[in-house]
């Protein structure tokens, strides 16, 4: 049986502890989950009555391969709004999940061989994704000291610019955010330097006094990643969409054509509603109750002997320095489902060098759970050593 080498890539490891957990759900019936980076609420109302009022007034065929247009025109609507950049309908390729949008940015942007940069600790589907299409990876390591973000500095330490650069903000695992003229800085020095910044705004709306800026803002030679998937409440809609400098948006769109023909078309309708206004107060309620768990989180940590993470600006994460307790977090997060029922995410997806010492935290669910969570992890003897 024929079997690709491109397709040896790492597996994406948070798959193992959601089937750990849903065997242990099964058994125990117990389980706290804060390993899953998704929002535990429905999409907002607005989406789902657009998603039954098409199932009964249309046809759901396939779409324009781009989108249908009322939906670019919201997204270019709810970025001009957000950002206060000038977007256009016509700027805007609408894809299966921001997922769909990244493999096909990376086809249409990269050759095989073409060095693309991403932070370590770093969303691990970049890496994996990448090294599938032939692409070479070079992991930035970056620490507290810039926030788990690149730097300038970091690329013009570089023997040569990069053909790409990956950033996240906020992030995932570390929830942290780029501060804005950091992120312009770099797009000034990738445009300069004939390197495609792909910002991933897939979290912005999710975070907590900081502020988020696009690449847009300083380059429209970026390429901007969005969503419905967190802010929006919608993983399992699959819509997402890239801003796109012209030169691109043409084998975007014959790309997107022949390897996915169209996002969902259901989804799309579904995405227009959650991009109406009226979906905005319960968004909003969202994010609020986000903020309040992520408090007691952080009120929390300490007393569970987790007193070292990163700053969790944004998104639900967060990134916890679990080195005193365990240099084998696989097998750490594996003994505290069994002990106590709580799964959280080991941290060797985002890492390849520091990992094993980390684990990732979601605070996406309700606050009584992530409470819960946190007495049983005060209680749990693989916490004691704190
Ligand atoms: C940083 C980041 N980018 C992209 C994605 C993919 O999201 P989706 O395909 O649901 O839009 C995720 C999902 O967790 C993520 O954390």
């Amino acid at each position: 049986m024929r079997v690709s080498r491109r397709s040896a890539v790492e597996p994406f490891y948070v798959m193992e502890v959601l089937k750990a957990a849903a065997q242990r759900q099964r058994s125990h019936g117990d389980v706290i989950m804060l390993c899953a980076g998704q929002p535990s609420t429905p999409g907002p109302g607005p989406a789902l009555d657009a998603a039954v009022a098409a199932t009964t007034t249309q046809v759901l065929g396939y779409t324009e391969s781009t989108g249908i247009l009322p939906l670019r025109h919201a997204i270019a609507d709810h970025h001009r709004e957000t950002t206060g950049v000038d977007v256009s309908p016509e700027d805007v390729v609408t894809f299966p999940g921001s997922s769909g949008a990244f493999t096909t940015l990376f086809l249409a942007a990269f050759d095989p061989g073409d060095t693309v940069a991403m932070t370590r600790p770093g969303y691990p589907a970049y890496r994996n994704s990448l090294q599938a299409l032939g692409c070479e990876v070079l992991e930035l390591d970056c620490g507290p000291q810039t926030r788990y973000q690149p730097t300038v500095e970091m690329l013009a330490a570089l023997d040569e610019p990069p053909a790409g650069l990956i950033v996240a903000s906020p992030a995932n695992p570390t929830g942290t955010i780029i501060d804005p003229e950091e992120l312009a800085a770099l797009a000034r020095w990738c445009e300069g330097h004939g390197t495609l910044l792909v910002s991933d705004e897939i979290y912005h709306g999710l975070s907590y006094g900081r502020p988020t800026a696009s690449a847009w803002q300083t380059s429209r030679e970026a390429v901007v990643v969005g969503s419905v998937s967190k802010f929006f409440s919608m993983t399992g809609w699959r819509v997402g969409w890239l801003l796109a400098p012209p030169a691109l948006r043409r084998p975007l769109e014959v790309l997107t054509g022949n390897l996915n023909i169209c996002p969902p078309t259901v989804s799309q309708y579904a995405a227009l509603g959650a991009l109406s206004p009226q979906a905005r107060a319960e968004l909003e309620g969202h994010r609020q109750r986000y903020a309040v768990t992520r408090d007691l989180l952080l009120r929390r940590l300490p007393e569970v002997g987790l007193r070292d993470y990163a700053p969790p600006d944004g998104a639900f994460y967060a990134w916890c320095d679990v080195g005193h307790l365990t240099d084998d977090s696989v097998a750490w997060c594996r003994d505290l489902l069994a002990d106590c029922g709580v799964a959280i995410t080991p941290g060797v997806d985002f890492d390849t060098r520091e990992g094993h010492r980390r684990v990732r935290l979601s605070f996406a669910g309700s606050t009584a759970q992530v409470d819960e969570a946190l007495d049983r992890m005060a209680a749990s003897p693989l916490l004691q050593g704190r």
